[in-house]
């Protein structure tokens, strides 16, 4: 089956998005046919900076390879690398209307908190569609921010096929219920926009602060504590077994633990699960070139499987040359 997603490079990656969308993609590599790529025209709708665009960029390759991506066992590329993406963007703009995209949640929040949006901003659900459909897409891995833009992606593969002929593949979204929204240090979603991410990437002494600083209510050290309600203990759970969840939930219901321990055992399982990728992102730092080699070699694959798509679109459409 193949599976595909991308992830912007427009901040550090952190915790949202290693367990909503990195780690299924590993899970997935041994078994399926996976397409990634960094979404870095999509960080074009927020962009700061060029030097900025390019940090994060090589961050994300260096991250996720880190994190044990294995490109010969996926496709990995950047999204800019392959351009096709941006013709089959303006075929598929026929295939969905402008009040559709005015509903869009993730535009809309935007402007609510006073961003001023490009035209990019508004129709981004668009390249996002192209870049499901150009790869065909069959499975997408993403966290529930990205569940309406997974509807917009398969309302304009129907609409086009209906319209034009069945050429593209309709995808379906892959949503885990655990994982579907981490909460970020103050308990709303964990998002670069909002400012309340845990790094994993960070230094020790980043995250550090960061685990430090989430919210928590103002009990004492003694007092039993409810785990359900703590932002704490819905992180903590992600990196423990249902054994060890259990574990952790006493010590948070006996009390004699103060919010200050329960961090510092957060702290603990987020420098070791991630301690030996730290290793590895730290050699691949001092090799770029594999790196720039490992995207050049996904380009290629990537190019090669784009190339047909467009293909068969062009002379569904009835595209000159015919
Ligand atoms: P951000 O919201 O921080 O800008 P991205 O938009 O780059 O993150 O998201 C990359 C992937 O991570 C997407 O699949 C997205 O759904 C997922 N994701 C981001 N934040 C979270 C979160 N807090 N919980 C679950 N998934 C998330
Ligand atoms: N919009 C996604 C996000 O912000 C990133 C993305 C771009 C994506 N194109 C995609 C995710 C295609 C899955 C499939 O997280």
């Amino acid at each position: 089956m193949r599976v595909l997603t991308g992830l912007q490079p427009s901040g550090k990656l952190h915790l949202g998005n290693y367990f909503s969308a990195i780690k299924k993609i590993l899970d997935y590599q041994s078994t399926e046919d996976l397409f990634l790529f960094i979404a870095n025209l999509h960080a074009l709708t927020t962009f700061r900076s060029k030097e900025e665009l390019k940090s994060f960029t090589m961050e994300c390759a260096i991250d996720l390879l880190a994190l044990g991506v294995d490109p010969q066992k996926s496709v990995f590329w950047v999204q800019s690398d392959v351009p096709e993406v941006t013709e089959l963007t303006w075929y598929l703009s026929q295939s969905i209307t402008v009040s559709q995209l005015q509903l869009a949640h993730s535009f809309k929040d935007k402007v609510a908190k006073g961003f001023v949006p490009g035209a990019g901003l508004f129709t981004y659900p668009i390249l996002m569609a192209s870049d499901i459909l150009l790869f065909s897409a069959e499975k997408v891995p993403v966290g529930k921010d990205q569940k309406q833009h997974l509807e917009f992606s398969r309302d304009i593969a129907e609409r086009f096929n209906a319209q034009f002929g069945p050429v593209l593949t309709i995808p379906e979204p892959d949503i885990d219920e655990n994982t579907a929204t981490v909460p970020g240090v103050d308990g709303a979603k964990m998002s670069k926009s909002y400012k309340n991410t845990i790094d994993f990437f960070g230094t020790e002494k980043e995250i550090k602060k960061q685990v430090m600083s989430i919210v928590s209510d103002s009990k004492a050290v003694e007092e039993p504590k409810d785990p359900e309600t703590s932002v704490i203990f819905q992180i903590h759970s992600l990196f423990l077994t249902s054994a060890e969840k259990s574990v952790q939930m006493e010590k948070y219901k006996q009390g004699g633990a103060g919010y200050g321990d329960l961090k510092k055992d957060l702290l603990d399982s987020i420098l070791g699960h991630f301690a030996p990728y730290r290793v590895k992102r730290e050699e691949l730092t001092r090799n770029l070139d594999y790196v720039h080699q490992v995207l050049k070699e996904g380009k290629e694959k990537a190019k090669k499987v784009a190339e047909k798509k467009l293909e068969d679109v062009r002379k569904t459409l009835g595209i000159y040359p015919f």
